[in-house]
């Protein structure tokens, strides 16, 4: 999951098999079926791309992936691990994140403190070094003890970004996954931009999955079209 959009880093992973994987997902909601049988699966490196018209269950997967909704059945796995039965918090400590379309930025933490509480479940100990690098990395220069409520840049939503910032927003995600080695699944709902980002895409509707595979491919795919295009105005 897009440490960003949803990530899973790379530190353990088996030698082979996906980094990140699961398996036969369902979850019910106030007495609605909304996941039937989800499987999909990541590689270290792999940006899968998730999309599906409104009501689709992509966000109700990720609540799954997280380990914030039990599932009914089915199963996930990280790094060779079933976590299944682990919490959100015990996902997060072996390298499994995940954000949000809406950034929570406290108003009373600097920028220091801000980018450590993104990172702090899963390393706890966390100084001005490595601050710095994650600020570098995303290309981030300001005052680190500056108070992140002065910051209009972190501010911005996600969907308000303008080009330029979308452009920077794919190669950011890119370093994460193939210079990081982290195995990303990011839920995008501008499919024009799926085409540069992620290597492979999976459809989604009525909490199933549809088509799978890359991105004209599933295009063209007489379900997709069905069920997809016909939300889209
Ligand atoms: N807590 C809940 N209780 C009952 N039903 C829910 C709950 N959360 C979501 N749903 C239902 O589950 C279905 C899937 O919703 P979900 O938010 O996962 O879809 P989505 O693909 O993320 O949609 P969108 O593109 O609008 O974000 C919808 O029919 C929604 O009404
Ligand atoms: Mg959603």
């Amino acid at each position: 999951m897009v440490e960003g959009p949803a990530g899973a880093a790379n530190s353990q992973h088996p030698p082979d098999g996906p980094l990140f994987s699961c398996k036969n997902i369902s979850l019910d909601l106030g007495g609605r079926e909304i996941l039937k049988d989800i499987s999909l699966e990541v590689a270290s490196g792999e940006v899968l791309g998730v999309i599906g018209p409104n009501g689709a269950g992509k966000t109700s997967l990720f609540e799954v992936l997280c380990g914030r909704f039990p599932a009914k059945s089915g199963s996930v796995t990280f790094s060779g691990q079933d976590v299944s039965s682990l919490s959100l918090y015990q996902r997060a400590r072996i390298g499994m994140g995940r954000t949000y379309q809406t950034p929570v930025v406290p108003d009373e933490l600097t920028v220091e403190e801000v980018f450590k509480a993104a990172r702090q479940a899963y390393k706890p100990y966390l100084n001005r070094w490595h601050v710095l690098w994650a600020m570098r990395l995303v290309r981030f220069s300001a005052d680190p003890d500056m108070p992140a409520a002065q910051l209009d840049t972190l501010d911005r939503r996600t969907a308000g970004l303008i080009n330029s910032e979308v452009d920077e927003f794919d190669d950011l995600i890119r370093v994460l996954a193939k210079e990081l080695n982290v195995a990303i699944v990011i839920v995008e709902h501008r499919i024009e931009l799926l085409d540069t980002i992620a290597d492979r895409v999976m459809v989604m509707d009525a909490g199933e999955k549809i088509s799978e595979g890359d991105l004209a491919m599933v295009l063209k795919d007489p379900k997709v079209r069905a069920a997809y295009f016909e939300d889209v105005h």
